[in-house]
């Protein structure tokens, strides 16, 4: 008798044990697949440094995808050109194997070239003109054209005026004369300092610090954020306001990867792009300051150009408009009385 009752609280005892444990698994499988499990993970390339707004930006992109797909869309924000340079990041994305970046527009006309219209030197007199073209119908037909291309556009961000800077003071069109200047690696941009007679030298965004400290060009030409962030103020102590051009910035997914997501995956990824745009906006007003003055108090020289001297800059402009836009004056006029 007293051995039946042994056996009985032996078997309650290992059912309930087994209740315990397969409730546990239960509850992890439910947990893992709801939160833990995303189902994509997609790297996003940036090559500005961890605290710049276009990287917090992204992160900003990266935090709102994650949320509002429930965790089932995980973006890793790769920064410090850790997947490589732009042109890199752009031509790996033409097939795929980065999912997002933000990239320069200068280096993305190198393959999208009618997005070229869009940075011709001296065309937007302010930064509310540029976001006029941009966030009405002409923006949004160039964010489409890069279909055509492997890619998909999904947001602008923005990166202000370019200025020249050197170590020796820029004060005339001449003092720019036999300079070597180092320009992105974009052919609009070379052909742009050629026509100031000054030479330029294609070298990548993280080299530029090292190439003006060797000698190797006696000047760069960037917004105050870049020229900031990247210590150049260091090494070339002389930076002319000019505004020759405002370069604006794309956030960019490689269409191998957008046909691989559901419609209303492509909604959130474009909504949440949209909505980091309107972060990366007012973070970069802050920077741009912020950044002259810390420029300023290392004992950057800032030279501010006459109006009259701007125009001498801009009149030698006519060849690069001509070899870049012949076939597309209209839209170039369109752009600047938008
Ligand atoms: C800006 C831009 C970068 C670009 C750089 C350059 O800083 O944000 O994306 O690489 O200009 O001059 O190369």
């Amino acid at each position: 008798m007293k051995r039946k009752w042994i056996i009985r609280a032996v078997l309650i005892l290992a059912a309930a044990v087994a209740l315990f444990v397969s409730a546990r698994i239960l509850l992890w499988r439910s947990k893992k697949t709801t939160v833990t499990d995303p189902e994509y993970v997609l790297f996003y390339a940036e090559n500005q440094t961890a605290d710049y707004p276009t990287t917090l930006g992204a992160q900003k992109f990266a935090d709102l995808v994650y949320e509002r797909t429930g965790g089932r869309i995980k973006i890793l924000v790769r920064y410090d050109a850790e997947l490589g340079s732009e042109s890199e990041v752009i031509k790996q994305m033409m097939y795929g194997g980065i999912a997002f970046a933000r990239v320069s527009l200068s280096q993305l006309a190198e393959y999208v070239p009618e997005m070229n219209v869009l940075q011709m030197p001296y065309i937007y007199s302010s930064s509310e003109h540029m976001w006029r073209v941009l966030d009405g119908s002409i923006g949004d037909e160039f964010l489409l054209k890069t279909r055509d291309y492997g890619l998909v556009g999904l947001s602008w961000y923005d990166a202000g005026a370019r200025n020249f800077y050197s170590t020796e003071p820029i004060k005339c069109l001449e003092d720019l004369e036999g300079m070597v200047i180092r320009v992105q690696e974009s052919d609009v941009m070379a052909d742009m300092v050629s026509a100031l007679k000054a030479t330029p030298v294609k070298i990548v965004y993280s080299d530029v610090y090292s190439a003006i400290e060797r000698g190797i060009v006696d000047g760069a030409e960037n917004n105050w954020p870049s020229y900031e962030a990247m210590n150049h103020y260091n090494v070339a102590g002389f930076y002319t306001i000019d505004e020759h051009t405002r370069v604006p910035e794309l956030q960019i997914c490689s269409k191998a990867v957008w046909d691989k997501l559901d419609e209303s995956d492509r909604r959130v990824l474009e909504q949440c792009a949209r909505e980091s745009a309107v972060y990366q906006r007012q973070l970069w007003q802050e920077r741009e300051k912020s950044s002259r003055k810390i420029a300023e108090s290392a004992g950057v020289t800032v030279i501010e150009l006459s109006k009259d001297e701007k125009m001498r800059f801009r009149d030698a402009m006519s060849s690069v408009y001509t070899k870049y836009c012949g076939d597309r004056m209209d839209l170039l006029n369109t752009i600047i009385e938008y």
